[in-house]
């Protein structure tokens, strides 16, 4: 008689057959960096995240380390916004600073920079805005700008999260005319306009003072369309390229990876995380068991590498298996 319950009749099969599993080298730890001194910013809607200070960021860089986490992604909170997001791009912003000083003392742990204006703009959105209009061409030159300077402060990876047209090309061409030939780019290329976001928004002082996001970030219900961005991105130059969010979205991640041979990263979002936490702080889930089968479920789909909230505990958990 065929019986499939062989293969699961003790730990040892189990772990023999099992087709998918969690590397801590593959999960990206978000981080966020706030202009000030001396501070810890607890993020309200996301438990266990804060905004630190570059003067106290040590105390979470070295549980990263201790963790076995190596690379963050870096979003950098300024303390002055204008309508051009001029601190995105200045080389001494807090966010090139943050990454001089991560570099330094941590050589080598791998730096993520978020390529985008929308926590340094005063009207909160990834471009340049004539009345109620959204700027694309006119925003690349910034974004590049933005990429050479978080380069030149000693990113490895920039990673254009504003979803405007053609940014991946002018970003490498910027990077490849300064001498950055060999930083990589990730490019967060089917990225949707997603609830998801909100608790980062938040957490980066980045929700938009009028309108959305919806005329420059996709539209949830569409799967092919995602596909023709990670082939643009990848014609223009990306390295990596990203779904972003990772749950509402497995079947687009399942795709892109059948689809493409690049490394493909996804993004579990803020919202993902909260929805969790927010469970679990209620004795509702259990948590370690959920971020695990979560994680585990967008590598299933597809996933090469995991950008979570939930990293730290995530490495952690691997150890103890
Ligand atoms: C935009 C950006 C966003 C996130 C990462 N980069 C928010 C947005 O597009 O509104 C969301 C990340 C998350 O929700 O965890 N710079």
């Amino acid at each position: 008689m065929k019986r499939m319950r062989r293969l699961r009749v003790n730990e040892a099969v189990r772990g023999m057959v099992r087709e998918t599993r969690l590397d801590k080298r593959d999960l990206i730890y978000p981080m966020f960096v706030t202009e000030g001194e001396n501070l810890v910013n607890p993020v309200e809607s996301m438990p266990g995240i804060c905004q630190y200070s570059i003067d106290r960021m040590d105390e979470e860089l070295t549980r990263v380390l201790a963790a076995g986490v190596t690379a963050v992604l870096i979003f950098g909170i300024p303390a002055h916004k204008d309508e051009t997001g001029s601190e995105a791009y200045n080389d001494n912003g807090v966010t090139q600073r943050a990454i001089r000083h991560i570099k330094a003392a941590y050589p080598e742990l791998l730096v993520i920079a978020d390529i985008c204006l929308c926590e340094y703009t005063s009207h909160g959105h990834c471009g340049l805005v004539c009345g109620e209009e959204i700027l694309n061409d006119e925003t690349l030159p910034l974004l590049a700008k933005m990429a050479v300077s978080l380069a030149a402060a000693g990113a490895d990876i920039l990673a254009p999260s504003d979803m405007m047209d053609g940014r991946v090309a002018a970003i490498r061409e910027a990077l490849d005319q300064n001498g950055f030939q060999n930083r990589m780019i990730m490019a967060y290329s089917a990225k949707f306009a997603s609830g998801f976001y909100g608790p980062f928004r938040e957490a980066a002082h980045s929700a938009p003072g009028f309108g959305d996001r919806k005329t420059y970030q996709m539209d949830p219900a569409n799967r092919k369309e995602a596909i023709r961005e990670c082939m643009a991105d990848m014609e223009e130059g990306a390295d990596i390229i990203m779904v972003k969010p990772a749950l509402a979205y497995l079947d687009v991640i399942r795709e892109v990876a059948d689809r493409t041979d690049y490394p493909l990263a996804a993004y579990n979002v803020s919202g993902e995380y909260a929805m969790v936490k927010a469970a679990a702080a209620n004795g509702w889930i259990d948590e370690k068991r959920i971020v695990m089968e979560i994680l585990l479920g967008i590598r299933r789909a597809g996933a090469k590498m995991i950008i979570t909230y939930h990293a730290l505990d995530a490495a952690r958990w691997l150890d103890e298996e």
